[in-house]
């Protein structure tokens, strides 16, 4: 036997005040839980330069690169005053073999992500070239 429902129940109405502010306050609700679940997530993926233990790492760098980031071979480029998310990127893509320099690669390959940002945070905290 099937039952055939007599009358089909309505969704509430939305229209009245209550209810509307109500959805607006769980829809921004939503909206903040989700913008830090994505700030946590981005952190998380990106780790923060910390200069200091840049200077540190950089140590073996300015054999090339100067001691203040500033290079004094044509061939070499200066990092001093570079923008950090480019730094980042670079490091990231020589020691990831997306970007192939043989004289860089060695001194890359073993770095962590973390290394790339506290490198990246030292060199563009340095004044650039005059
Ligand atoms: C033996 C010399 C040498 C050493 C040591 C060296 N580099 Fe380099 N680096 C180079 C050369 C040469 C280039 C240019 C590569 C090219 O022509 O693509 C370069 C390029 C770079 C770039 C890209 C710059 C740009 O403007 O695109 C970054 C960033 C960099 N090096 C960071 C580092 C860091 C960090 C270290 C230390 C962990 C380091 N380098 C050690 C020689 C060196």
């Amino acid at each position: 036997m099937h039952l055939v429902p007599t009358s089909v129940s309505i969704a509430p109405s939305f229209e009245e005040p209550a209810m509307k502010s109500l959805s607006v306050l769980s829809a921004s609700g939503a909206i903040a839980a989700l913008l830090v679940v994505v700030a946590v997530v981005a952190v998380g993926a990106e780790p923060v330069g910390n200069k200091a233990d840049g200077a540190t790492k950089a140590a073996v760098c300015a054999a090339c690169h100067g001691p203040k980031g500033i290079s004094v071979n044509p061939l070499w480029p200066s990092l001093a005053g570079q923008q950090e998310a480019y730094l980042v990127k670079q490091i990231k893509e020589f020691r990831d073999g997306v970007r192939v320099e043989a004289t860089m690669q060695p001194f890359v390959a073993n770095l962590t992500d973390q290394d790339a940002a506290d490198l990246a945070a030292y060199y563009a905290s340095l004044s650039p070239c005059p």
